[in-house]
Order: C-alpha cells, then sequence, then structure tokens
C-alpha cells in the first residue's frame, strides 16, 4: 500500500513518518522542502500519484501577506481532496481540533479556517477518515499562545487537556493501515493542565530558566475550559510527566 504524509516534517507528520518507517513502510513525504506547494497545489498531484492513502497534518500558513490565513489553509485542503479526486488516492486520514465548531470561536481566525477545511473534507468524494485532536503536550512552546522573549516567556492562560504528539501520530498511522471508511475520532490526552504551568514544566526539563507569567487569554473561555476534550473523546497516553521523562534535554 503506497502511502503519502502531507505535511511530513512537522511536529506530528515527521512523527508519522518515523512511525511508518517502523513498520516498513517508507511513505512519499510531501512538504515545500520536497518541492510541493499545497497552496498553489503546485507539484502535488504528481506526489501523490499512484497513492492509496494519505496522511494530512499539513498547516500551510500564508508565507507571506499577499494571502489571508484562511485563503491559505482551505486553499491548501481543496488542493489536497482535489488531487486526491483525480489521482484516485482511496483514502485520506485528515488530523483537526477538538471543539473548533463552538460558537465561542465564531471570531477566531484560525479555528474558523479550521472548521472550513473539515467542511471541505466531509464535501469531498474521498472516503476520509477524521481524527480531532485536543493540543498537543508541545503546544506548550506553540506561538499562538506562547512568546519567547530573552528575559521571560510569556503564555495565554489557556486551560487545556494535552495529548503527547507521538500518540497522535500512532492513531493516524493505525487508521491509514486500516480499511478506508468515512469515519471520525475524538482523541485527548489523559489530564487537565494550564498552560503557563505545562511550558514551565517543559522548560525546566529542557534546562531553560527563563521565568514563565501567564497572560490573559485572547478569549476569556479558553482560561474556562472551553478546549477541554469532550466527553466521548478517547483518552490516551502518556501523561504529561510520563511525556517530559521522553523529551532530551539540549547537551
Ligand atoms: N499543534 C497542536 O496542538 C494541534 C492539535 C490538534 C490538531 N492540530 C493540527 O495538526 C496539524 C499539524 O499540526 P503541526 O503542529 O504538526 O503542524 P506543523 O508542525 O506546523 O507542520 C506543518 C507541516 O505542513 C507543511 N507545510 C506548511 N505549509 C506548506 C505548504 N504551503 N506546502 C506544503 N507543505 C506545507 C510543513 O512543511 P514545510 O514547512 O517544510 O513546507 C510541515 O511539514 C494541523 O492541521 C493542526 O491544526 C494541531
Amino acid at each position: 500500500m503506497k502511502t503519502a504524509v502531507i505535511g511530513a516534517t512537522g511536529t506530528v507528520g515527521s512523527r508519522v513518518v518515523a512511525k511508518l518507517k517502523d513498520r516498513n513502510v517508507s511513505p512519499v513525504e510531501i512538504s515545500r522542502s520536497a518541492g510541493v506547494d499545497l497552496i498553489t497545489g503546485e507539484g502535488l498531484g504528481e506526489a501523490l500519484a499512484s497513492v492509496d492513502v494519505a496522511i494530512d497534518v499539513s498547516n500551510a500558513f500564508p508565507p507571506d501577506e499577499t494571502i489571508g490565513l484562511h485563503e491559505a489553509l482551505t486553499s491548501a485542503t481543496r488542493n489536497i481532496v482535489d488531487a486526491c479526486t483525480t489521482q484516485q488516492v482511496g483514502h485520506l486520514v485528515y488530523l483537526s481540533i477538538s471543539g473548533v465548531d463552538k460558537p465561542v470561536f465564531d471570531d477566531f481566525p484560525y479555528y474558523v479556517a479550521k472548521r472550513s477545511q473539515d467542511g471541505i473534507v466531509a464535501e469531498s468524494s474521498v472516503p476520509a477518515t477524521v481524527v480531532k485532536s485536543t493540543q498537543f503536550h508541545e503546544f506548550a512552546t506553540n506561538p499562538s499562545a506562547v512568546s519567547f522573549e530573552d528575559n521571560g516567556v510569556r503564555v495565554e492562560d489557556w486551560l487545556v487537556q494535552p495529548v503527547a504528539a507521538d500518540t497522535v501520530a500512532e492513531v493516524l498511522v493505525e487508521a491509514a493501515l486500516a480499511n478506508p471508511g468515512t469515519r471520525t475520532r475524538t482523541i485527548t490526552g489523559p489530564e487537565e493542565i494550564r498552560l503557563p504551568d505545562l511550558t514551565t514544566k517543559l522548560l525546566d526539563r529542557l534546562g531553560d530558566a527563563r521565568p514563565v507569567r501567564a497572560t490573559a487569554a485572547s478569549l476569556p473561555e479558553l482560561s474556562e475550559g472551553i478546549l477541554l476534550a469532550p466527553d466521548h473523546a478517547t483518552v490516551l497516553g502518556p501523561d504529561i510527566n510520563t511525556w517530559l521523562d521522553t523529551v532530551n534535554p539540549p547537551h
């Protein structure tokens, strides 16, 4: 079965590639560094030629100010489903974020774009497995909520229930190796934590002594639990301390 990873160099994509290789599957690795531009679609059809299953873990942010966030992300998804259709890819495994449909996010640009991406996948004729994940443990340093400065680190006070990117990758690989079908699954991690506390734990592990300062979340609801997993989510380890033990401090 020929497999492609779209967004192969990313936080979760690099882990998906590694896990496929562990199973002796050598995937087509798709990213700009591999000569494919998802926003324009350049090189995508060729990369997906004769592919049976594609795992989309891309995050096609605008490269410059000539294109907005919503247009960039939705263009990428439209190009992916169009190329999958043309190339007769039999199964698309697509990663999204848990909770983006909640009305509180109606003015939250990234989540509004994510909803539109989800809609493009749902409306396409490509058999799709959709995995909706809460934030990753690795979100502890994500620039959308964390700002690094010389003298400290500012972290928005989100309440999250993170899951390890490695675990997300495992779920995606298992979905890709299973039979195609249209289904949705929500996954999360075992613990709730305030993001500044998660960042503090990770920086301690990395030996980064900069103080962490919690700042107000851009939406108050982000501090109040709106991102916690729904009851139907599958809870998957490792917990945060076990995950931290796997993070290698710099030498
Ligand atoms: N981070 C979280 O906590 C979280 C939680 C739930 C779901 N998700 C979702 O998971 C997905 C992956 O997230 P991530 O954090 O792993 O992303 P990431 O680390 O930012 O990786 C994004 C990948 O997309 C590729 N890419 C970006 N723009 C591209 C373009 N124009 N053409 C081709 N490739 C492009 C990047 O490769 P190049 O830069 O080399 O092109 C990279 O391989 C996203 O859809 C995100 O919404 C994330």
